[in-house]
């Protein structure tokens, strides 16, 4: 086996991704678990989750890093999150933030193993129900099938420290179904202009489509 260190908690195993899992033996959505000289790798598909996407599609910088918080909006049932609770391992923080009841249910089941996760029911336009929770944090991904992407972004901004990094993936279709792609990335991204530069972006095919994946650096 082939095991190599791609970022700070992200590794290649035979050439698939994988982030060491943070509790031994158990999976969260089916993913194969691989075992080496006392690690145990949870494998991490780029069809399943787009920060492993982005990362098989060239990201440059990753900056999410051991024992740091990152608030994750649009938790789902804790697929992505689940990877990124591993990464920042048993001294970081995963603020997961999810409006869906049902989504919800499956996100609490993955929290109760991963203590360094925790599920909060809101809907991310309304940051003050969960501020006092937050804090500050030093990432923001934000995944929402939501219409005003840019929006629930701008109104988080205020957890993330100036300098701090947005991971922000636009859904066209969520915004408006009827516009291009391309044309629905630019007006998101142009209303943030003023809060965040951009550092990269990238488009997820043949992993997602209809996705941006966004990098940004708050100012
Ligand atoms: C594409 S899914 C997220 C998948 C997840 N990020 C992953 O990779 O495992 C989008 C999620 O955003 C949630 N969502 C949509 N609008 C939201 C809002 N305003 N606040 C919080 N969650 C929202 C939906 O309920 C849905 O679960």
């Amino acid at each position: 086996m082939i095991i190599k260190q791609i970022f700070n908690g992200v590794y290649s195993v035979d050439g698939k991704l994988a982030t060491l899992n943070l509790v031994k033996g158990k999976k969260v959505y089916g993913e194969d678990l691989v075992r080496d000289d006392g690690r145990e790798f949870r494998m991490w598909t780029p069809y399943r989750s787009k920060l492993s996407a982005a990362i098989m599609k060239g990201l440059k910088e990753f900056h999410i890093e051991e024992g740091g918080s990152v608030l994750y909006l649009g938790a789902a049932n804790g697929t992505t999150p689940s990877h990124i609770s591993d990464i920042v391992g048993a001294g970081g923080r995963v603020f997961a933030v999810e409006m869906s009841e049902r989504s919800m249910r499956d996100l609490i089941s993955v929290c109760e193993t991963r203590e360094n996760m925790l599920p909060i029911l809101a809907d991310a336009h309304r940051t003050e129900l969960y501020s006092s929770i937050v804090g500050t944090c030093d990432v923001i991904y934000q995944d929402v099938s939501a219409r005003e992407q840019a929006q629930i972004l701008k109104a988080n901004s205020r957890f993330l420290n100036k300098g701090g990094y947005a991971y922000f993936i636009i859904k066209s279709q969520s915004v408006d179904m009827t516009k291009d792609p391309e044309s629905v990335f630019r007006q998101e991204l142009a209303q943030l202009e003023d809060i965040f530069d951009v550092v990269q972006t990238l488009e997820l095919e043949p992993y997602d489509s209809a996705h941006l994946f966004a990098v940004l650096k708050k100012k």
